[in-house]
């Protein structure tokens, strides 16, 4: 059905409006929609806005799925299979899980947006991605078809799926399928979690959830206090000679192995190095605890961000001679 407000929901607290925003609550309800012809090009879908800046108001159709439910497909003393709805609050989920003693998403607690867009967007963090989880990924295309994906068919790597090339722009995800473990085990060698967690008196659930909310707490900015959408930009991969070479100068340079021949290098680092930390330009700033996050200061427009975000990159790409490109999807007017 038609919202009643056409402001676009996103957590950068950018004012924009769509000319048609609609909501569905059901897969048929999405068929009753597309088959009445209420679908007008051109049409953008949107998950919890939480990865996306808009430039300037969307001038055609702007979609949003509110399909809910966390459905028990099948449960053995292994594993557990979950159908869960797009339109499900991702943090809603992950707190479930924890709640059943579910153990694989506790890693990804306090992730922003919504189960949909996990899936398009591969979200990521403290070693563990979606992907991970997922099984199968439902969906709808513009016409109203079912289509579902199988994981090894989704096209998953680092914060990349099929769901965001843009000949799928007509393809939305209705479910997503996951395989939660019933067996206990954490994943605990990212960053400081394992010396968060002496605090505990003992590991669970529920002490690896809080750590990781803590630990994204004094770094992250929170979107209802300062607009943002997480890490504006991806971790670049680069050939393992470039990061030999730049070793050289920065000895301390955080990095990650990909394979043989790549490595991942932090943008965040690079980012503070140049002296963004804490800077502002006009109504946005790079946050002051994490370089790789923008955020709107009060005010700002997509243009404001956009502007920080080149500045950020052309003085990446003088010092250390490396393109940065935004994690989050920047869309044009439509
Ligand atoms: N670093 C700095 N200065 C900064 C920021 C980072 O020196 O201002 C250094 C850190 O000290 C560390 C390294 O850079 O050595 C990596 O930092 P961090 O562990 O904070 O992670 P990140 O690579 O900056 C990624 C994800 C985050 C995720 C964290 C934790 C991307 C684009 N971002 O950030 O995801 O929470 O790892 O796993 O991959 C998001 O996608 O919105 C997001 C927040």
């Amino acid at each position: 059905m038609e919202a009643d407000s056409k402001k676009i929901p996103n957590t950068f607290g950018i004012d924009v409006t769509a000319a048609k925003l609609l909501e569905y609550d059901s897969e048929e309800e999405f068929q009753k929609l597309s088959a009445a012809g209420y679908i007008t090009m051109p049409y953008l879908h949107v998950g919890g806005g939480s990865n996306l800046l808009f430039i300037g108001n969307y001038k055609g159709t702007i979609l949003h799925s509110r399909i809910k439910g966390i459905e028990v497909l099948m449960e053995n003393e292994e594993a557990v299979s979950v159908r869960v709805g797009a339109g499900v609050v991702w943090d809603d989920f992950v707190a479930y899980c924890v709640a059943h003693h579910w153990y694989g998403a506790e890693n990804l607690s306090s992730i922003p947006g919504e189960v949909g867009a996990s899936a398009v967007q591969n979200i990521g963090a403290y070693g563990v991605e979606v992907k991970d989880l997922i099984t199968s990924v439902e969906t709808l295309n513009i016409q109203g078809e079912k289509r579902v994906y199988p994981v090894d068919e989704c096209g998953y790597a680092y914060r990349k799926s099929i769901f965001k090339q843009p000949d799928m722009k007509s393809v939305f995800v209705t479910y997503v399928n996951f395989r939660l473990s019933k067996k206990e085990h954490y994943k605990l060698d990212y960053g400081a979690i394992r010396q968060e967690l002496v605090k505990y008196p003992q590991v669970d659930l529920n002490a690896v959830r809080q750590v990781i909310m803590d630990i994204r707490e004094s770094k992250l900015p929170d979107p209802k206090v300062q607009g943002n959408a997480g890490s504006f930009f991806m971790n670049p991969i680069v050939p393992r000679a470039l990061f030999e070479t730049l070793r050289q100068e920065y000895p301390d340079m955080p990095h990650y192995n990909v394979d043989s021949h790549h490595v991942k290098i932090p943008a965040g680092w690079m980012i503070d190095r140049c002296g963004w930390k804490g800077k502002a330009l006009g109504r946005a700033a790079v946050h002051d605890k994490q370089a790789l996050v923008l955020v709107n200061l009060g005010g700002a427009t997509g243009m404001d961000i956009v502007a920080l975000s080149d500045a950020v990159r052309a003085s990446v790409r003088e010092r250390f001679g490396i393109d940065l490109h935004p994690e989050v999807n920047l869309i044009d007017n439509g």
